[in-house]
């Protein structure tokens, strides 16, 4: 099985090298992002915070575990009020992150490391410290209408009028803000210190467009746009049943940012932040209608976190992988993602018996996979997180007695590296308490075991470069209840994923996901507390999962006419003897 093995990972580095290949501008394709909240990664100067220093001190942690894209959440310079997403200036870096050459270091050193570095676009809002917000409530003429302002309903008594209409922020309450200088309504549709910009007005887009060209020149690989749904209102400010999102002004906005961004270089790509609209908007984010104009390369999908619970049976699962891959456009990248900063970690959302089997999910599914820092350990919620010690607006904007359902903060404490001091995030007071789990989970003990969640996934990203995961097809199954089955395969090569999402004893036939694999089959990689370890061979026609096993068994014609050369020798060997 060893000599098998070493095979495979010849083939693999095969696949690689042809993978390489790939023209430089479809770097993407095959990505996997690991998305940084810089706040909580890696705190350099002990103030507690993380910051972009942090991140440089960890590249070579990126490397080893074979990530090839960093998501950077927002760094630029903000008054802090909802997790550096109010930015009072685009071009900045805030000092709590560090400085410019900070930056500037950390793009060199990242392609150094062939490393390539996403950040956050925030152009549906910006701080209401920001410049031009001071100067359009003052009505400082260039700026008077950089942001949605609305002179309200008139009170037949004269007093202050009332808001325009019911439209409600996402964090309670009305989105609209009552501006005492400009004797106006602003629309706000997160915090009230979030504006949100007029991009209607040609000179906003102007501007936002000098702050991609600023990071492109810097050395941005591409943008997630954050909010994008939410960019546009009703223009006539409309009172509507359901929340508008997903205006047809939006689409034509990316339109124009990817017609930027490739005319203005290369192989840059746009991600926007599309949350929890139909797929039919979804897809509209890929290309227009006729698929004559290009919109964004990656629009997320969230659906495996908006779709699924903890209680999702197989045939859930299915239902809602393929209804996402067959709406896909001709020629679309799918991507996947299972935690953000604003959702609760997959581990304590999905349950945490299941973080190897998602994980394995996450990452042989066809296209991209997002990684929310610290899920490669299973990092979990914080749900002991006491009233004070919480930060996120969310939570603040709650109730007192209930503001942990809300809470953002539960899945933001920082990464835990070790176990040593504040889980060697900082030796300052961490900014956000770390979870006291550090102490048994952390990745310093997830290296040193023969076994972990680190070590798995690790061993999925050298996976997910072999050509069969790049570029085979997805036969998915329920295989009963509580399996999860799919093949990929691709020139004769296939391996088949089986995930029991239950704590049950399961037997199943996964040989209807591809009939060649058969009772010779061998294990390729299982979940970190499965019985099953690499090399093992099992009988796909029959295969015993004890609760939550996640297994990956692989079937190649090489190893078919290995095995069958083996047992050709031994035969004799036996005769002979
Ligand atoms: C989406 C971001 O992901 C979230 O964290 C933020 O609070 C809102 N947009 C507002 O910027
Ligand atoms: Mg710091």
């Amino acid at each position: 099985m060893e000599l098998l093995k070493s095979l495979f990972i010849l083939f693999t580095f095969i696949a690689i090298a042809v993978h390489s290949q790939l023209t430089d501008e479809s770097w993407w394709k095959t990505a996997n992002i690991y998305q940084i909240s810089p706040l909580s990664f890696k705190d350099s100067d002990d103030d507690g915070k993380g910051d972009i220093k942090g991140i440089i001190s960890k590249l070579d942690y990126f490397v080893e575990t074979g990530i090839n894209v960093l998501l950077i959440t927002p760094f630029f310079e903000t008054n802090m009020v909802d997790f550096a997403y109010d930015v009072t200036n685009y071009v900045k870096v805030d000092e709590t992150f560090g400085t410019m050459s900070d930056i500037e270091e950390l793009f060199a050193k990242a392609k150094e490391k062939n490393l390539r570095i996403i950040l956050d676009f925030v152009p549906n809002h910006t701080s209401n410290r920001h410049e031009w917000f001071l100067n359009s409530e003052i009505s400082v003429s260039e700026y008077e209408n950089f942001y949605v302002w609305h002179d309200g309903i008139p009170q037949k008594n004269d007093g202050q009028p009332l808001p325009p209409n019911n439209w409600t922020s996402e964090y309670g309450g009305s989105s609209w803000k009552w501006n005492a200088m400009r004797e106006a309504y602003y629309y706000h549709k997160f915090a009230e210190a979030q504006p949100d910009l007029n991009l209607r007005e040609e000179k906003v887009i102007q501007k936002l467009n000098e702050v991609l060209k600023f990071w492109i020149d810097k050395g941005a690989d591409g943008f997630r746009i954050n909010a994008v749904s939410q960019l546009f209102e009703d223009a006539a400010f409309l009172e509507k049943s359901d929340i508008e999102i997903n205006l047809p002004q939006t689409y034509e906005l990316i339109e124009r940012w990817r017609a930027l961004i490739d005319e203005y270089s290369s192989g840059k790509v746009l991600i926007p932040q599309v949350w929890n609209s139909p797929i039919a908007d979804l897809m509209r984010y890929y290309q227009n209608d006729d698929g004559s104009k290009q919109r964004a390369q990656i629009p997320m999908n969230f659906m495996l976190i908006n779709e699924l619970t903890a209680t999702s049976n197989a045939s859930e699962f299915k239902r809602v992988i393929e209804s996402y891959t067959s709406a896909l456009p001709e020629g679309a990248i799918a991507n996947w993602l299972l935690g953000s900063h604003d959702h609760n970690r997959v581990a304590s959302r999905m349950g945490k018996e299941k973080i190897d089997g998602l994980m394995i999910l996450l990452q042989t599914l066809p296209g991209i996979s997002f990684n929310f820092y610290g899920d490669e350990i299973g990092m979990e919620d914080y749900m002991d997180i006491s009233w004070e010690d919480t930060m996120d607006i969310q939570a603040c904007n709650a109730d007192q007695n209930d503001f942990k359902r809300f809470s953002r903060d539960v899945a933001r404490t920082p990464f835990q590296w070790d176990n040593s001091t504040n889980a060697g995030f900082s030796s300052g007071k961490p900014w956000l308490p770390v979870n006291p789990s550090y102490i048994e989970n952390n990745l310093d003990a997830q290296i040193k075991t023969n076994r972990s969640h680190y070590k798995l996934f690790k061993e999925l990203l050298v996976l997910r470069k072999n050509e069969t995961f790049i570029k085979g097809d997805l036969n998915i199954q329920a295989l009963n209840t509580n399996v999860l089955g799919y093949s990929r395969s691709y020139n004769g090569n296939s391996f088949i994923i089986a995930i029991n999402l239950n704590n049950t004893h399961e037997t199943v036939d996964a040989s209807v996901l591809n009939v060649k694999f058969g009772d010779e089959s061998e294990i390729y990689l299982a979940s970190s507390d499965s019985s099953y370890n690499s090399g093992d061979i099992v009988n796909v026609k029959n295969l015993h999962l004890m609760p939550y096993d996640a297994v990956i068994i692989k079937y190649s014609s090489a190893t078919k006419i290995t095995l069958s050369l083996l047992t050709a020798m031994m035969m004799i060997v036996k005769i002979f003897l």
